[in-house]
């Protein structure tokens, strides 16, 4: 099955240039390397703006510590040794930070989520990207950004309907019921919302 990189990457460059249109700082829960971001960053000329990206990572993978994430999603322990295993992962978060060293306005948020959402100290949100590639951090980011998201906010979540990814989508749909909102899905698997207003 073919990932689509260069089309979920579109997608969330088109998202961002919506977004960087509204008040707000922007957030990636899942950050990795850093791919999508640094491209959004580029794409902006992030220096020129004055708002926050907000990137949040564990910089050692999935958090298979979190109580729950067996349950609802079987099987992210095997997923996350293999995509540490094929080098998919990165666990240096100093190249990451060089990474962005060329962008100001930049908080590396390094914890697991949902833990280290309260050091988000942004009171708007105009663009978050949820792709931590397992439900229950990212249902409870959701949750925390939600109330902070601005009308039209752009919100891209990166496995929503991609296959393999079953725990995500039943979970991202309960996330939708709740909120009485629906989610866009795209072709390459990811999912987007436009926050409406309360
Ligand atoms: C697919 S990668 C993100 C790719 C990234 N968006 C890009 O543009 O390249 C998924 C990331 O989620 C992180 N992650 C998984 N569970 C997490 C959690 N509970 N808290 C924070 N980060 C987590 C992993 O460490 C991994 O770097």
């Amino acid at each position: 099955m073919e990932y689509n990189w260069h089309w979920r990457v579109h997608v969330g460059l088109w998202a961002a240039r919506v977004a960087a249109r509204l008040p707000g700082d922007f957030v990636e829960c899942g950050v990795n390397r850093g791919f999508l971001s640094s491209a959004i960053m580029e794409d902006l000329n992030w220096n020129s703006l004055d708002r926050t990206f907000w990137l949040l990572d564990t910089f050692s993978g999935i958090d298979t510590a979190i109580v729950s994430l067996e349950e609802i999603d079987p099987g992210s322990k095997e997923r996350n040794q293999k995509f540490f295993e094929s080098g998919l992962y990165t666990a240096d978060v100093d190249a990451v930070r060089k990474n962005f060293a060329e962008w100001s306005n930049v908080e590396i948020v390094v914890g697991s989520v949902p833990g280290t959402l309260e050091k988000i100290t942004a009171e708007r949100i105009a663009f978050a990207s949820i792709d931590m590639n397992t439900a229950p951090p990212e249902v409870a980011a959701m949750e925390f950004l939600w109330p902070r998201l601005v009308p039209g906010a752009m919100i891209v979540l990166d496995d929503y309907a991609y296959h393999g990814y079953l725990p995500q989508y039943l979970a991202m749909n309960e996330f939708a019921k709740r909120h009485n909102i629906s989610i866009l899905l795209l072709p390459t698997g990811q999912g987007l919302i436009v926050r409406p207003p309360e």
